[in-house]
């Protein structure tokens, strides 16, 4: 029998970017979302979706294969607080001023425009120069910490309509800028869209998220999760400008959250590329990159660490050893729930951010408690899923490896440190 055919809204198996097919080359399986902390009554009424990933056949850009709608999400329950490290917020300090000092240097009343600042973490800076900004946020509970320390913000989603609405308003914005924002919007047409409408005519969009290169690399699979629907390479996010209208001006690697890139784009034929974005294309063709062998390759490494860390969970178990986690970050999602890591494994996840805390982790439900109750249980080790912030973490919980407590990390190969 055949289908109905809906001529409007996404395709399943269609790119979000170019429309040509997207072939599947990694299946995680049934997963919840990856931010929903339970409480008790919470259980038993989960979203599962398929976490799925594959390579547009056209532009090369891997996506998931599967949206979750973004109202379940985005919203005022909203955990994640960018603020909780100190590293990323001086990260975003430094990215605020060279805004200011850099880019925006001689520009008569400069205007920033953030998509998803979350709680201010960057725009508390461009706030405090007394310089114009508005930072858009859906999620009410992080949007509001933003407006206590002085943000503009606006509740909600930048796609076209809203970018056109604010440059009626306010006017062209001179910086547009997305920190692990725009990877998570798969209706990329429409915000690109919108930043056609709303970028001045000489400004830039700046946008940094998790790079496919370091995820292949590090077989970082954990980067794999509802929110994170794209995983962009200098050749893909080309692609993508180009049918905007715009063009990749500038690339930066950046150590940040286990290695990302910040991409500038500019409208065609306004800048001058910087010999960085050859040099980087350079380097993903001779990797092979946007090759189905290399993406294949990386799903057989992905499967290969599972039964990795799974023997090794098991085989502490087997021993009697106490072993905890750190940092319910919502990567742990995908680990957890491809693993079958539960509280057999795992007796609960250490997190010190305070609305994840007496919560249950989404699918496995683990208990997440405060820092403070990981420095008393004294585990024997410590599964570290905020592995993109172990330098920071492992200076803080110093006691506990001082008193003979072991790290596990599964990033780029499970071991124990
Ligand atoms: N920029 C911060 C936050 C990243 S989390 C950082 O790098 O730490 C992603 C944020 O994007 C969330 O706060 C989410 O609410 C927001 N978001 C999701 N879709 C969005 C959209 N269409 N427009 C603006 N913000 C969005
Ligand atoms: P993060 O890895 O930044 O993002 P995601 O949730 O997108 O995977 O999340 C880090 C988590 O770890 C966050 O919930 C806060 C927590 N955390 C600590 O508990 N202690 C710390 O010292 C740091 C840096 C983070
Ligand atoms: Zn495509």
């Amino acid at each position: 029998m055949s289908q109905p055919v809906s001529m409007s809204g996404p395709r399943p198996g269609r790119c979000r970017v170019c429309d040509a097919d997207v072939v599947e080359f990694l299946d995680l399986g049934a997963q919840p979302l990856s931010d929903a902390f339970l409480t008790p009554k919470d259980i038993g009424h989960e979203f599962f979706y398929r976490l799925a990933v594959g390579r547009c056949t056209g532009c090369t850009m891997v996506q998931l294969m599967e949206e979750v709608p973004r109202e379940r999400m985005f919203h005022a329950e909203y955990p994640y607080h960018s603020s909780g490290s100190s590293v990323m917020r001086e990260h975003f300090a430094a990215t605020a001023r060279r805004f200011l000092d850099t880019e925006l240097a001689g520009t008569e009343d400069p205007f920033v425009v953030e998509l998803g600042c979350n709680d201010g973490v960057m725009l508390k800076t461009v706030h405090e120069a007394g310089v114009r900004h508005l930072g858009f946020e859906p999620s009410g509970s992080v949007g509001r910490l933003a407006a206590e320390s002085g943000v503009r913000v606006r509740e909600a989603f930048f796609e076209e309509s809203s970018a056109a609405d604010l440059r009626r308003r306010e006017g062209a914005a001179d910086v547009i800028y997305a920190a692990n924002t725009l990877c998570h919007i798969p209706y990329m047409d429409s915000v690109l869209r919108g930043v056609d409408a709303l970028l001045a005519a000489d400004g830039v969009f700046v946008f940094e998220d998790p790079y496919l290169g370091d995820i292949v690399e590090r077989t970082s699979f954990d980067q794999i999760y509802d929110e994170h629907f794209f995983f962009f390479t200098a050749r893909s996010v080309r692609a993508m400008a180009r049918r905007a209208g715009l063009e990749l001006v500038g690339v930066e690697r950046l150590p940040v959250h286990g290695g990302e890139v910040r991409y500038t784009l500019a409208r065609a034929g306004s800048r001058q590329p910087s010999p960085a974005v050859a040099e980087l294309l350079a380097e993903e063709e001779a990797r092979g990159l946007a090759d189905p062998r290399t993406l294949d390759a990386f799903a057989e490494r992905v499967a290969r660490h599972r039964d990795e860390l799974v023997a090794l969970l098991r085989r502490l178990r087997a021993e009697g050893r106490t072993v905890a986690a750190y940092g319910a970050t919502a990567k742990s999602a995908t680990v957890t729930n491809y693993c079958g890591i539960g509280t057999e494994s795992v007796s609960f996840v250490s997190d010190s951010t305070p609305a994840k805390q007496d919560r249950l982790s989404p699918g496995m439900h683990l208990p997440v408690v405060p820092p403070e109750v990981f420095a008393k249980a004294r585990p024997d080790y410590a599964l570290l899923f905020a592995w993109n912030h172990a330098e920071e973490i492992m200076r803080k919980e110093e006691d506990f490896a001082r008193e003979g407590g072991r790290w596990i990390l599964y990033v780029p190969e499970v071991r124990v440190v």
